[in-house]
């Protein structure tokens, strides 16, 4: 092969090497846009954790703290991702998360509402990925799906709990209830 042809055969070939694996902008956007809403609830979980601390109840705060740590798991997961796919992560800025909430139960459904958000989000970035047919990303996104449903299971546990509690002799329920989330450990399940 002459140098010539040779040349524009090696620019051609690294090139496409280089666009190959690369995420279209709409998924890219969107997953950019992901990692900086797992971050929020990570930041979100943390509030959570230091007002329960701050109302005596290290069993609540220890369940909040998991959650934060989960959280920054899943950010990292879809990081790791972009990054796996030739493409650039661009980290947002993260909003204000609430630092004061009603009571006990309060923060149990604000944290499942924000968890149905989130639902919303993933299911909307699947049909991103679907739209662009891109199945690796379809793929990848399923890990996700079964954790929101995990997610949104386990708060609805405790909600039921609490609303049991209320109608019952009220501190015995609720000291027993954080005893039993004082036990909870985080487990890097990504
Ligand atoms: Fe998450
Ligand atoms: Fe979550």
């Amino acid at each position: 092969m002459a140098f010539n042809t040779l040349h524009k055969y090696h620019y051609s070939f690294t090139t496409t090497l280089k666009l190959h694996n690369m995420l279209k902008t709409k998924v890219l956007e969107a997953l950019n846009e992901q990692i900086n809403a797992e971050q929020f609830s990570a930041l979100l979980y943390l509030s959570m954790s230091a007002w329960f601390e701050n109302k005596g109840l290290p069993g609540f705060a220890n369940w909040m703290y998991v959650q934060y740590q989960e959280e920054l798991t899943h950010a990292n997961k879809i990081f790791k991702y972009v990054v796996e796919r030739n493409s650039k992560v661009e980290l947002k800025q993260i909003s204000q998360v609430p630092v004061e909430f009603d009571s006990v139960l309060q923060v149990a459904e604000q944290s499942l509402e924000h968890e149905q958000h989130v639902t919303g989000m993933i299911n909307n970035l699947v049909n991103i990925a679907i739209d662009e047919r891109d199945h690796a990303t379809h793929s990848f996104l399923k890990w996700f799906l079964d954790e929101q449903v995990e997610e949104e299971a386990s708060v609805r546990e405790i909600i039921d709990s609490l609303k049991l509690i209320d109608g019952e002799a009220k501190g015995n329920g609720l000291f027993m209830l954080d005893r039993e989330l004082r036990k909870r450990i985080f487990a890097d399940e990504t």
